[in-house]
């Protein structure tokens, strides 16, 4: 028998086409690698860096450029730039604006991977970096030197906490002429806005509170500059940093309830972190919203919010292997790293290999991530597993 050709070939270039009327609260997921050209001339005329068409799946799909029109949204910027993780983004930030020669300067409580990528990875194409004490406006000031072309900020620290006077923070490297970028992932575009403090740049984690569940790897970089958007427009193109539609499909669906989910962490956290600070296994709670937290005034004078991250410090009087017990002891809490997902995550960090100044922090640090389980609960499961230890 005879190939059906035109069947094999029809059921490719089939000439039904749905009618375009569809409209739906989701917006559609569109996915592609190859983008089609009306003809050469269409072919010729698109530039993905002014976003006036498709050219590649890589540089963006109608999926892509709508979460991109969001997140800038959100942070009251204009330009927006997707990565395939968080880290993929400070990684975007440092390789679009830094080069041979120049130095960066990271706070000493930073996202750990990116003080990594800084030291190990950076320093091999001759790009300095140096530590900056973040509760210390100061110290910044000081280390910025000729050669500093980028300042990265955190607001806390996402282990130990500590909340830095970002205005002043800012300050300090405008009036040097230096480009800031503050990862957000903490404030969510929610606890403060960060581009009316002067940032240049604000980068998210997409992983944790814009997706919400647990379920995504992704970051952001929201710009109001153009030329500088299109310097990191450009780094991320030609590094290939697309990301997939539907991770882009799972933001999507998580950006509606942001603002809700935030809130109920929030809460939560803050009634959690209240009732841990009076069990007397415990000697410090290091949550930014609470009185006593390093940088609360910080976080007092800039914040109408708080994420449902924080940490507390066991006594120094228990053992690691009794804190490890308590941890282990937790049913709700899971062991995990990351946060702002629906399951409630618990870690216990090593101090000692984290910190030079570790006598400013005595005890055994445990951070709690708060999920969206019910609080009485949580409450519950903490009570037992510090009655294992008591
Ligand atoms: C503060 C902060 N920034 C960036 C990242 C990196 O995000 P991702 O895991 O998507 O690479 C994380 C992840 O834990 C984080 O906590």
């Amino acid at each position: 028998m005879p190939e059906p050709t035109e069947l094999i070939t029809g059921l490719i270039h089939h000439p039904y086409r749905p009618p375009d009327t569809w409209d739906a609260v989701p917006p559609g997921v569109f996915k592609a690698s190859t983008v089609i050209f009306r003809d050469v001339a269409a072919l010729r005329a698109r530039s993905y860096t002014a976003k006036t068409g498709y050219t590649y799946g890589l540089r963006g799909t109608p999926t892509t450029y709508l979460l991109e029109e969001r997140l800038a949204a959100l942070e009251g910027g204009r330009y927006c730039v997707l990565s395939p993780s968080g880290l993929a983004a400070i990684m975007n930030v440092d390789l679009a604006l830094l080069g041979a020669g120049d130095d960066v300067l990271v706070p000493s409580n930073v996202y750990g991977p990116s003080a990594d990528l800084a030291a190990n990875v950076l320093s091999r194409w001759d790009i300095a970096h140096r530590v900056y004490d973040p509760m210390d406006p100061a110290d910044l000031a000081a280390k910025i030197g000729p050669r500093t072309k980028l300042v990265w900020l955190e607001a806390p620290g996402s282990v130990t906490m500590e909340f830095p006077d970002l205005p002043a923070l800012v300050a300090a490297a405008k009036s040097r002429g230096v480009l800031t970028a503050l990862d957000n992932t903490w404030g969510a575009g929610i606890a403060f806005r960060a581009f009316d403090l002067g940032v240049d740049i604000v980068m998210h984690a997409l992983t944790k509170y814009p997706s919400g569940g647990a379920d995504v790897l992704m970051g952001s970089v929201v710009t109001r500059d153009e030329a500088l958007h299109l310097k990191i427009l450009r780094l991320h193109g030609q590094l290939g940093l697309g990301v997939a539609a539907n991770d882009a499909e799972f933001v999507l669906r998580g950006l509606p309830t942001l603002a809700l989910r935030y809130r109920a962490h929030d809460a939560a956290a803050r009634a959690l972190a209240t009732w841990l600070g009076t069990q007397p296994a415990i000697t410090r709670v290091l949550h930014p919203a609470l009185p006593g937290a390093p940088g609360h005034e910080h976080w007092a004078g800039l914040c109408g919010a708080a994420a449902g991250l924080f940490s507390v410090l066991f006594s120094p009087a228990l053992s690691q292997a009794d804190v490890d017990r308590f941890v282990d002891a937790l049913r709700l809490f899971r062991i995990g790293y990351s946060w702002g997902g629906p399951v409630s995550l618990v870690v216990p960090y090593d101090l000692d290999a984290m910190r030079a100044d570790r006598e400013a922090l005595p005890g055994h640090l445990v951070r709690f991530s708060i999920g969206l389980e019910a609080v009485a609960d949580l409450q519950r499961d903490l009570a037992q597993a510090l009655a294992r230890i008591g």
